[in-house]
């Protein structure tokens, strides 16, 4: 269903890319910017970039980059209509449309029906919660049982299903969902006819308690649902199963809720279970996140880093619990957090300990026991060690051994003496046991990496170089011959009918970028910044650029697309702005396979804060190109370098000609060589105007 074309330009003007930004990642301001660790790609120093002025962001690591619209699409990793629909629902704009019908829902991708399909789930078990006798008599009287209040149960969705086998099934086929889609969403399971009977189709969750498991931006994507009776052959809780939507080692439960309490305390509580999370939420400590049925996973470490630096772990005191803090400890020091450990009394856990105790001593309680993970580890092993001098020794170096995951040499170096003090020996032996233990690390990445290199190597791609004048025994001829020649225009048509524009190298591969790639790209970017400015009274850049250029094609595809968009705008009269690649906005007219315009039109519009080696190599940094000669300057050299090494292209592959000759008539070597020259010509000539030596 679409959009209105008004509602989606509100939606826009309403959407401040800081704000929408600060939901999935905490920004911080440095300069007119803000910078933030990017959400899309795993690192450890920000290169993520929001320009609040533009509305755009861009991180300069992955190369991701949009505007608001594009991150929630990006970060949720849903369609450009869904995005907009989170937009107008965070900024309370009402899109009038009616509702989906099961066709609507045909055409919107998986993923979005999914989320459909699961919210209408929701609802459907929220009322049977709050209006059902049986809901209210077993499920809400149960959640009373735990303390749960009214407020707490809104603000997890809590919900309740019937102890019936299709009651969801049946309500969700009433409003049209199909059996695939609530089978595909982990709601419903059907299991195939065994001989003579019948293929039975039934509801996943019946007559539990339902925890709904939201993603960081709130909407729905899994179930976890409790059983109230005692039934040894049942689980406690069952879990929606993997589906398009649901991956739960990229979970955590509570993050929806959590997120800003965790960006205001700067830290995250993380616990194991569902009523662990709810229960503290209730009593004020909402900064906390369960990992609930999974040991913990890199990735869910990753999604508490968008919002903070500081781990706790709140873990139950029994040997399972003190297990799982160990295993997720290297884990979590591995992504260069910092990271406390707590153990509650034994047979507690955070749920039943905050009821008991209330949320002040219990807060208290974390901040009077959290032991950092040295102080931790060393606990566990000073206590089972005693006197036992090779215990200690185990001890010391397993505590080296979590030291070495910290990416940080400085703050390993101030951790080496703390162990030194914990375990009473000196700093220098701990120094060098974390050195050995790091050299050995060293060893292994180095063969790991060895075998894995080994079987590619043959294939390995050859270093694409520009091709370079031919120096054979023909072109002191052709010195000779332009000795004194000068020529006052670059005519770039060739004298035979060839079109120089053909590429005459291999296509390169997308990760190689030759030097013709970079003036290519620098010529779209100087139509994309500078196109309407006149070089000259009455000429524009884009006139000048687009008539020396006529009849070339650029050879890297995304910059040969925006060279042919440029030309037709032209011939209608219009010169592009690099607005207009910006707001062309429908997620089709800006793909053209995957090439995707808008991404190359901020990343050529943003300016180069870091110059790589690259571009200073190529000599394309132009410090200040605002003022028109160094413009004009840009422009020129730009399209000289681009005729120039098309001319070498050419050349190259007229000396391999010229190279094979051996059955050529003398005609055609002949016509070889004239077309040859003409080039060497052009090249020459080029050279003098770009100022640079001739080198062949
Ligand atoms: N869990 C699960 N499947 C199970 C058991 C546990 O997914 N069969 C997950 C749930 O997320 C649960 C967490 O592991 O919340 C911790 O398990 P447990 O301590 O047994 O449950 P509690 O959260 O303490 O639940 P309750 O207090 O309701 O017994
Ligand atoms: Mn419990």
């Amino acid at each position: 269903m679409r959009i209105p074309e008004e509602t989606v330009e509100r939606i826009r003007q309403s959407s401040d890319i800081l704000e929408v930004i600060n939901d999935f990642v905490s920004l911080k301001k440095r300069g007119s910017n803000y910078i933030a660790c990017c959400p899309f790609h795993n690192e450890k120093t920000p290169s993520f970039n929001v320009n609040p002025v533009r509305q755009i962001y861009k991180c300069f690591g992955c190369g991701k980059a949009g505007d608001a619209v594009r991150f929630v699409m990006d970060i949720e990793n849903i369609g450009y209509g869904e995005a907009l629909r989170y937009l107008a629902k965070k900024y309370g704009i009402e899109i009038e449309e009616q509702e989906q019908t099961p066709e609507d829902l045909l055409r919107q991708n998986e993923r979005e029906s999914l989320l459909i399909v699961l919210n209408f789930a929701k609802t459907f078990f929220q009322e049977t919660l709050l209006t059902s006798d049986e809901g209210k008599s077993i499920g809400l009287s149960y959640f009373r049982e735990r303390g749960f209040t009214n407020p707490t149960i809104e603000a997890f969705e809590l919900g309740y299903t019937l102890d019936q086998w299709d009651a969801l099934l049946q309500e969700g086929q009433r409003r049209g969902y199909s059996r695939d889609l609530l089978e595909k969403a982990g709601l419903i399971l059907i299991k195939e006819a065994e001989s003579g009977g019948n293929r039975k189709i039934f509801d996943r969750f019946r007559g539990r308690v339902m925890f709904p498991i939201h993603n960081v931006s709130g909407r729905v994507i899994a179930f976890g649902a409790r059983i109230l009776k005692t039934d040894k052959n049942q689980p406690k809780y069952l879990n929606s199963p993997e589906t398009t939507v649901y991956h739960k080692s990229q979970v955590l439960y509570g993050i929806f809720q959590a997120k800003q309490a965790i960006r205001q305390e700067d830290v995250c509580f993380l616990t194991e279970g569902y009523t662990d999370v709810i229960s503290l939420h209730q009593a004020g400590i909402k900064n906390v996140v369960a990992s609930s049925g999974t040991s913990l996973t890199t990735e869910q470490i990753r999604l508490i880093a968008r919002f903070t630096t500081n781990v706790t772990i709140l873990y139950d005191g029994d040997a399972a619990g003190i297990k799982a803090a160990l295993r997720g400890l290297d884990m979590v020091l591995e992504e260069g957090l910092n990271l406390r450990l707590l153990l509650l009394p034994n047979g507690e856990d955070p749920d039943s300990y905050v009821h008991k105790v209330g949320a002040e001593a219990f807060k208290s309680y974390i901040k009077e026991h959290a032991q950092d993970f040295i102080d931790f580890k060393a606990g566990q092993w000073l206590t089972e060690a005693g006197d036992n001098p090779l215990k200690r020794a185990e001890g010391i170096s397993d505590v080296c051994a979590s030291i070495t995951k910290i990416p940080d040499p400085l703050k390993r170096q101030t951790l080496s003496q703390r162990v030194a003090q914990v375990f009473h020996v000196s700093e220098q032996s701990v120094i060098s046991e974390i050195n050995r233990l790091l050299r050995k690390q060293q060893d292994q990445h180095k063969k790991d990496s060895e075998r894995k290199q080994r079987p590619t190597e043959s294939g390995k791609q050859p270093q694409n170089v520009s091709p370079t004048v031919p120096n054979e025994p023909s072109l002191d001829d052709i010195n000779a011959l332009l000795d004194g020649l000068s020529v006052s225009s670059v005519d770039f048509s060739a004298p035979s009918g060839i079109t120089p524009s053909q590429p005459d190298t291999p296509q390169h591969t997308k990760a190689v970028k030759t030097p013709l790639t970079y003036q290519e790209e620098e010529c779209i970017r100087l139509l994309m910044n500078y196109g309407a400015r006149e070089l000259e009274p009455g000429i524009t850049l884009c006139q000048y650029v687009l008539s020396e250029l006529h009849e070339i094609d650029f050879q890297t595809p995304p910059f040969d697309l925006m060279l042919t968009i440029f030309r037709e705008a032209y011939s209608r009269g219009d010169i592009l702005t690099a607005g207009d690649f910006l707001n062309q906005q429908s997620d089709t007219t800006t793909r053209f396979g995957d090439i995707d315009i808008q991404q190359q039109a901020i990343h050529l519009t943003t300016p180069r804060y870091e110059i790589s080696g690259g571009w200073l190599k190529h000599e394309i940094f132009v410090p200040s190109e605002e003022e028109i000669g160094i413009l004009a300057d840009a422009a020129y050299r730009n399209i000289l370098r681009i005729k120039k090494m098309l001319a070498e292209q050419r050349m190259a592959t007229l000396q391999q000609l010229l190279r094979e000759s051996a059955n050529k008539t003398p005609e055609e070597a002949d016509q070889l060589l004239t077309e040859f020259m003409h080039f060497k010509r052009i090249d020459i000539e080029i050279s003098g105007l770009l100022g640079t030596v001739i080198s062949g």
